[in-house]
């Protein structure tokens, strides 16, 4: 009964999807547990670029069952649109691949409105979120005056809740904000007509996951965003409000810790970071600008350029502890080439000493200055190679490196968008 957990190792944008998508093949189920549409997954198949915000990649695998876990929240029209997008794709979404956890909480039209409220009130402390309503959808949730998609299914339990929700909520919009406020009936009609759509999605997926489990079968778990934006281990406050690290797994789809067989962190070659929030690798020169060109990195949900800098092993080695890390992906190795000299931050330098601990608070990491360990370049095109034996010495010497600074083996290299520009050197199922 092999769980194989899927998470980010820096600030997201790592590259899970294609990795997911890759690993389906291997799976019976793909289950996200947490996070919400603020996600971009980005999955290249022939010519065709999918991008996804909350259905697992596992839908792009005919036979794979997708789970969207208790953990998530879920904005439905989004859903919807995302489903319809893939049906107008030729891909099949139906109750039988794609299932939605009755535990999952919705994202409401005033989660959306509170979130934009919130960063105009920040102003220039503001977090830079993606504005999808995230926050303040987890702020219900653990407030405990949330609306579960299994909600949905009982229009009587749906609008008492509501009317609830909108008796504080509309409070807070009005006097705090100053911003419109949002009618009980104008809510409830719009949400029973997605209740209608989603219904054959919505289930108790813990008693789904739990019989597979029972049944031997491969569950691939997809984290979103990444371990330094998780709500405890990240960047507080320039985080997002779920626990993205693998931990959150457990928590996030209801299956025991004790059933997670492998952790496999995503490592892209460098780093990269939307939004606000400190960042020691930054490269804030022409090498930052054309990694950014190079690695097309601008944000898949909200087009924003994403910061990029050196790969930081202070951060990493905090991200294989924090999520018990059992291998490492390492993705867009190609955007390095052709760059004369490569770093690594080994250390920070920080109140006149070294550490190589990640520290604990914002405040203290922006302070870090990163210590460089540089390592010579390659000239050669790492693009699309699919096997180790291609790679030139320089990249097999960097990849060596952080093996070694690490301490957790690589799995798997990713060299390209496409989905089979990898190299799979052990199979985590
Ligand atoms: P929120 O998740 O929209 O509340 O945004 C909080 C922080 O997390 C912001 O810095 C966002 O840019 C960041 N963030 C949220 N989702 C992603 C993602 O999928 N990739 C990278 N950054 C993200």
């Amino acid at each position: 009964m092999p769980v194989v957990v899927i998470t980010g190792t820096q600030w997201g944008d790592e590259g899970k999807g294609k990795v997911v998508d890759v690993l389906t093949e291997k799976a019976n189920i793909v289950a996200r547990y947490q996070g919400g549409h603020n996600a971009g997954h980005t999955v290249v198949i022939k010519d065709e670029t999918y991008i996804l915000h909350m259905i697992p990649s596992g839908i792009l695998h005919k036979g794979t069952l997708s789970i969207i876990g208790n953990g998530t929240v879920v904005e439905p029209r989004n859903l919807l649109e995302e489903i319809d997008g893939l049906r107008e794709k030729g891909i099949e979404v139906s109750g039988d691949n794609l299932l939605l956890s009755k535990g999952a909480h919705l994202i409401m039209p005033y989660h959306l409105a509170l979130d934009a409220g919130t960063e105009k009130k920040l102003g220039k402390d503001k977090i830079g979120t993606t504005g999808r309503g995230i926050g303040p959808a987890y702020t219900d949730k653990m407030a405990r005056r949330g609306i579960k998609a299994g909600d949905l299914l009982f229009p009587e339990i749906f609008r008492e809740k509501l009317e609830k929700n909108l008796a504080y909520t509309n409070a807070v919009l009005e006097k705090v904000y100053g911003i419109d406020t949002f009618s009980v009936d104008a809510v409830y009609n719009e949400f029973m007509g997605y209740a209608e759509m989603l219904r054959e999605h919505i289930s108790d997926t813990g008693v789904v996951l739990g019989r597979a489990l029972e049944g031997g079968e491969n569950i691939l778990v997809e984290g979103a965003q990444g371990t330094l934006l998780d709500i405890d281990h990240g960047t507080y406050p320039y985080v997002t409000s779920s626990s993205a690290s693998a931990g959150g797994a457990a928590i996030g789809l209801g299956i025991g810790p004790t059933k997670i067989s492998n952790v496999l962190g995503i490592v892209k070659a460098y780093t990269t970071r939307v939004g606000e929030g400190p960042f020691p690798t930054e490269l804030n020169d022409d090498l930052g600008a054309h990694i950014q060109k190079k690695g097309g990195e601008f944000g898949a949900t909200t087009g924003r350029p994403r910061r990029c800098g050196w790969l930081d092993m202070v951060a990493l080695r905090y991200a294989a502890r924090v999520n018990g890390l059992t291998g490492i992906v390492i993705t867009k190795l190609d955007i390095l080439d052709g760059i004369d000299e490569i770093n690594i931050c080994t250390e920070y330098e920080v109140d006149g000493g070294r550490t190589a601990d990640f520290p604990n608070t914002a405040a203290e990491l922006e302070q870090c200055r990163p210590v460089y360990e540089s390592l010579p370049g390659w000239k050669e095109s790492t693009a699309g190679v699919m096997r180790y034996e291609d790679l030139p010495e320089g990249a097999k010497q960097y990849l060596k490196t952080i093996e070694k600074m690490l301490g957790v083996e690589i799995q798997v290299i990713c060299t390209g968008p496409r989905r089979e520009e990898l190299m799979v050197l052990k199979n985590p199922f």
